[in-house]
């Protein structure tokens, strides 16, 4: 590994699985200390000693990113732990209920809004400070092709991805005075426990040019690029990951 972000310590949101846990190990491995927050922490820590007994300096810590509370907890402990943060991966995220509108019901929709867009709130409300105390930093958003395309069924997840890349716009014009960037990534359809059971693969790998899902650490490296200084003058912009299907 070439070290792209040796020394640089970074939070990890939704990092216990998926797409999460694949950008914990994929920053330490380029030489980073970083945290992963979130809700499951007999995943969360097992992942933790796994990446740890790998030689890789990787923390879990408990984080509901739906409240201000625990990202406080989250943060201040990380801060008492690696000294100070660079950088901040909203990555937590839920599908919510598929249906639309009508089946969703209102509970299903603010729970899907209060993880993929308020989290992402919080987060930037409790990481910015110390990004800024720190001389600067980076955010990167994990919206999605959804955050593009209107989606009849994942309604409210939609809603959040787009919400998310506009967050991601608005944040890099009021950052970019403290040297903090702001970016987001758009992945298509990834191979993680998201999609073990509801979603359409098929008709996804179908429509999609290089007729495929991605790979998380596919999305890792968009995520490794954007936070190190190889992306140093870009800010307020969506990566796309998704193998060609927002190009048709
Ligand atoms: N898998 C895909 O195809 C795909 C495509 C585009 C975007 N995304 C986005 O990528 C991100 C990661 O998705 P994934 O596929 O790895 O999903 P996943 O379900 O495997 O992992 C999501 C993680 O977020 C955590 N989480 C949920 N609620 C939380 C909360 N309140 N506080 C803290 N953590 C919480 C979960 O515990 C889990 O570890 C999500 O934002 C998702 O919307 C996924």
């Amino acid at each position: 590994m070439s070290g792209r972000v040796r020394g640089k310590r970074f939070i990890v949101t939704g990092g216990a699985r998926g797409m999460g846990a694949s950008h914990a190990r994929h920053l330490a491995e380029e030489g980073a200390a970083v945290v992963i927050g979130d809700v499951l922490d007999k995943e969360g820590m097992d992942l933790a000693d796994e990446l740890q007994a790998d030689g890789l300096e990787v923390h879990y810590t408990y984080l509901d990113v739906t409240d201000e509370a625990s990202w406080k907890a989250a943060v201040d402990g990380t801060v008492g732990q690696l000294g100070a943060i660079d950088g901040l991966v909203n990555n937590a995220g839920v599908t919510g209920i598929p249906g639309g509108p009508e089946a969703e019901g209102l509970d299903a929709w603010n729970a899907t809004v209060s993880v993929n867009q308020t989290g992402a709130y919080l987060g930037l409300r409790a990481v910015v400070p110390h990004l800024r105390a720190a001389g600067g930093g980076a955010v990167v958003n994990v919206s999605s092709i959804l955050g593009f395309i209107g989606d009849g069924d994942y309604f409210a997840y939609s809603a959040t991805k787009g919400a998310l890349r506009l967050m991601t716009r608005s944040a890099a014009l009021k950052y970019a005075p403290d040297g903090i960037r702001v970016n987001s990534v758009c992945p298509g359809m990834v191979r993680t426990p998201m999609n073990d059971a509801e979603v359409d693969a098929d008709g996804y790998v179908t429509n999609t040019p290089m007729r495929r899902m991605a790979e998380p650490v596919e999305v890792s490296k968009a995520v490794l690029f954007l936070l190190s200084d190889d992306a140093s003058y870009i800010t307020g912009s969506d990566l796309v990951i998704d193998g060609g299907y927002l190009a048709r």
